[in-house]
């Protein structure tokens, strides 16, 4: 594992590398269609200041070497579901493969479950996207349902498959 990550806030000067590693096809196509793509500078702009507004702070950029390689993030539900939260991540192309994601989710779910109040973290990965299970399961959650032909991405209808994990299981780990 490398140490050279950390999780940190969005700033205003990581316009440029977010732009170059979020404007990629391959990160588009395994992410929600609210991801731009092409994703401009003005994407990179309004992204860094919507989620700078958010306190509790939701979203981090994955810092490898001072530069912001990738982003991570937990969103909180609302209503009935508020004790329930998505976490969503993507690391840039060239950073693939090296542990990242992995310690990037796991350090979200830590931040989540100590700071709010919540029961459950969920991930939605694509079912091709078998990369993203493995990062999902490596950090300890289980596959709880798969829901048919819920979802269209890219033109194409697919199942979604729904990964979690309790707040009574993550007290377990530590
Ligand atoms: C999915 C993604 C986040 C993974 O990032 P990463 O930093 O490369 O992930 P990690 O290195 O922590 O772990 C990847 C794991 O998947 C495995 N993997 C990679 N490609 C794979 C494939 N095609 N099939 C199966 N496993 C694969 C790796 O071997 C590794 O497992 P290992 O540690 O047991 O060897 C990155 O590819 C990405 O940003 N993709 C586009 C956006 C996206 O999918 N976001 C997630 C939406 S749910």
């Amino acid at each position: 594992m490398s140490q050279n990550v950390s999780l940190r806030q969005w700033t205003e000067s990581d316009v440029d590398s977010l732009t170059k590693y979020a404007n990629n096809k391959k990160i588009f196509d395994n992410m929600r269609d609210m991801f731009p793509y092409p994703y401009t500078l003005t994407d990179a702009e309004n992204f860094i200041k919507r989620v700078s507004g958010d306190n509790p702070t939701k979203v981090f950029a994955i810092d490898v070497d001072g530069e912001a390689i990738g982003s991570v993030g937990v969103f909180p539900k609302e209503d009935i579901s508020r004790i329930s939260a998505e976490v969503g991540y993507w690391v840039g192309e060239p950073f693939w493969g090296r542990g990242y994601a992995t310690i990037a989710l796991k350090s979200i779910i830590d931040y989540g479950f100590k700071n709010f109040d919540i029961n459950r973290i969920y991930a939605i990965p694509f079912p091709s996207n078998s990369a993203s299970q493995k990062v999902i399961q490596k950090s300890g959650l289980k596959l709880e349902a798969i829901l048919k032909q819920s979802m269209i991405k890219n033109g194409i209808i697919i199942d979604e498959y729904i990964y979690a994990i309790l707040r009574e299981d993550w007290n377990a780990m530590q």
